[in-house]
Formats: structure tokens, sequence, C-alpha cells
């Protein structure tokens, strides 16, 4: 079968990762015998430079008109230093996430056996942790409408709005993914404060009414953050609003000690968006030393949940695996004898033609 595949490379370290997933791709369309076309586009700073918008129309005709988008990074410190540009590289992420319906970010973290020690916390602590973490992604204080300064320019507000249906779809989601783990949903909130939490919570107690299996729970952001650190293997799926899931879904990426590891999925109304959580990484860039295997697991991520690939998801995982097992790593992973970004990526495109 064919695979319509939009690339958004983005800014930083963004093309040289990417480079590395299409290798795992290709590799596994040559396994298995399918077609993987790959369109690339622009987006963030480059897509700056070149077309004076981060997200531009192509961008997005591409993006909609494929079956699965894997994105690099964006980000340039050009702009993280000049608060007066008009136009910035993040606003093409929010415009993506808008425009593509992206409304739930699945991160998974869990731990390498083999890279325990790289966690800043206890290996009895972290040993075994396995969170699924769900972050509304396309409502909440990101979107929410007025926005801006008072006349005087003395005050700012941003606002904060959920609809029931909002909170419904991502819950849901939610929950269909915690029926394939442990069936334990948290949904984190502030209802204590918030007006739109107690939506999140009214609303969370009717899904769960359909999801008889389930065992929901409730806590309160600023728990959930100490909770996360002190016990993060209490935790299953975890899901909660925008600006909360941000927050939570960096400080558990850490837990495991691999942030360059971790990948995401980002899912749409109908086309859906693979990325490395990490970002563009600008001191790293043209250097050949990032790690390649957040992006090269958000294509094993794209096979599974796009393509319904299920073998194919599992092999591009295993050759992961193995890679870090034979310590074939990137500086990150390895200071005495590190390999180089497309040293890795080729180990793993040829690993996966040997499995
Ligand atoms: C992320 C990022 C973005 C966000 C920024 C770059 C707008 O931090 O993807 O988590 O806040 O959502
Ligand atoms: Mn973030």
């Amino acid at each position: 079968m064919n695979y319509n595949i939009a690339v958004l490379p983005g800014d930083g370290i963004g093309p040289e990762i990417i480079e590395q997933a299409k290798k795992a791709i290709t590799a596994v369309g040559k396994k298995f015998n399918h077609t993987f076309i790959f369109n690339h586009a622009l987006v963030g700073a480059v897509a700056i430079d070149k077309t004076g918008s981060p997200f531009p129309t192509e961008t997005y005709d591409l993006c909609s008109s494929s079956d699965a988008v894997l994105f690099g990074a964006i980000g340039d410190p050009k702009y993280d230093n000049n608060p007066a540009a008009k136009v910035r590289p993040e606003q093409g992420l929010l415009a993506m996430r808008k425009e593509l319906g992206l409304y739930a970010n699945v991160r998974p973290v869990a731990t390498f056996s083999s890279l325990i020690d790289k966690s800043p916390l206890k290996k009895e602590i972290v040993q075994g942790v396995d969170i699924l973490m769900i972050r509304e992604l396309t409502g909440g204080i990101y979107f929410g409408k007025p926005q801006g300064r008072s006349e005087d320019g003395n005050t700012a507000y941003d606002s904060c709005a959920y609809s029931r249906f909002e909170i419904e779809r991502i819950v849901k989601l939610a929950c269909e993914y915690a029926m394939k783990r442990s069936k334990k949903v948290t949904v984190v909130d502030k209802a204590n404060v918030l007006a739109t939490s107690r939506l999140w919570r009214e609303t969370a107690v009717n899904i769960a009414k359909d999801f008889k299996d389930i065992t929901m729970d409730f806590m309160f952001v600023d728990n959930a953050a100490m909770q996360l650190i002190q016990f993060p293997k209490k935790f299953d799926v975890i899901v909660t609003e925008n600006m909360f899931g941000d927050i939570l879904s960096d400080e558990a990426s850490v837990l495991t000690g691999s942030l360059g590891l971790l990948p995401s999925a980002s899912i749409g109304l109908s086309t859906s968006v693979f990325e490395p959580i990490h970002g563009s990484y600008p001191q790293a860039a043209g250097k050949n030393i990032a790690n390649p295997l957040g992006t090269i697991l958000s294509a094993s991520m794209m096979c599974d949940l796009a393509f319904n690939l299920k073998k194919e998801a599992g092999v591009i995982r295993n050759a992961v695996e193995k890679s870090i097992e034979a310590d074939y790593v990137t500086v990150d992973l390895n200071r005495s004898d590190p390999k180089s970004t497309s040293q890795v990526g080729d180990w793993i495109a040829d690993c996966i033609l040997s499995i």
C-alpha cells in the first residue's frame, strides 16, 4: 500500500533527526513491501525566512492531504532574544495545531532499563515507570479569547475556556487508551479554583460511566506535579488541559532521564502529527550529534496510530532498543565512544532490515 507522509523538518537539529527517521521508515517499506512517499514542506523559522509565515498555506495543504505528518522541531534563538518580533516560529506550531485540529497530544513515558542510571531520580522510584500523558492541545488558555492588553497598556489578560464537547472528546480518548493498558485514568485539574476545571470533572465523571472497567481519579495539578516525582509508578494514563499538560508533560519527560528518546503523537481530526518531544536544540544544529531516537520512535508511533501497521511499529521500536543495548548511541547517552546522528540512523535502518 502507499502512504503519503508530509515531512516538516523545521529548525535547528530538525532536518538531521528527520533524515534518520526517514531511513527507518524506508527500511520498513522495503522489508514489508509498503511504499512510503515523503513530501517536504516548511515550518517554523525557516518558513518565516522563506515565506514570511511560520505555517504557510502550502504547508497546511500538504499536511491536510497527507496520511500523516512527520515533524522535527521549531525555534530559533534569533526570535527568543527578540521580544519585539511580530512573527514567531512558535506561532507556526499553534497554527498547525488549530488548523489541523490536533486536539490530543499523546506522550508515552516509559523507562528503558539500560538507561535507568540516567534518571535524576533514584532507581527504586523510576524503575518500571510507564505513563501515558494525554494533553488537550487546541483549547484552554492557549487559544481563549479575549486575550490582550487594556487601552493604557498596563493590564494584560488571557482567557481559559473549555466546552463540554472538547472535554468529552479528550477524556474519551484517554479512557480508550487506558482500556489497552492498566485501566486507570487520572484527570488532572484545579477544580478547587477554576470553573473550567469543574466542568472537566463533571464531564469526566459522565464519560467514565461508559467505561465501567476504568478506575478514574482526580488530582489537583499542584499535587500531581509533586506526586509525579515522588510516586511516578502510581500513574497510568494522565489526561489534562492544555497548559497543565504542557508543564506536566515536560516534568514527566525527565523522569526516565531519556528526553532525547521520547516520541509524541498529536492526534488530529483527520491527519495526525508525529514528533519528538525535545526542541530544536540550536547549539547542536548541523553538527551531526543530536540524538535521533525520539524522532525514530515517533515514526514508530506513526506506523501504529496513523497507518495501523502494528508489526512495523514494533520492528522500529525493537531496532531502537537494540541500538541502546548495543550502546550504539549519540553523545548524550555515551560520552566516551559516541556515534553520530547519521551513524545511529544507518545502524537502525540496517537493524530493521535484519530483524
Ligand atoms: C510544546 C511547546 C509549545 C507549547 C510552545 C513552543 C508553543 O512548549 O509543544 O510543549 O507550549 O505547547
Ligand atoms: Mn511545552
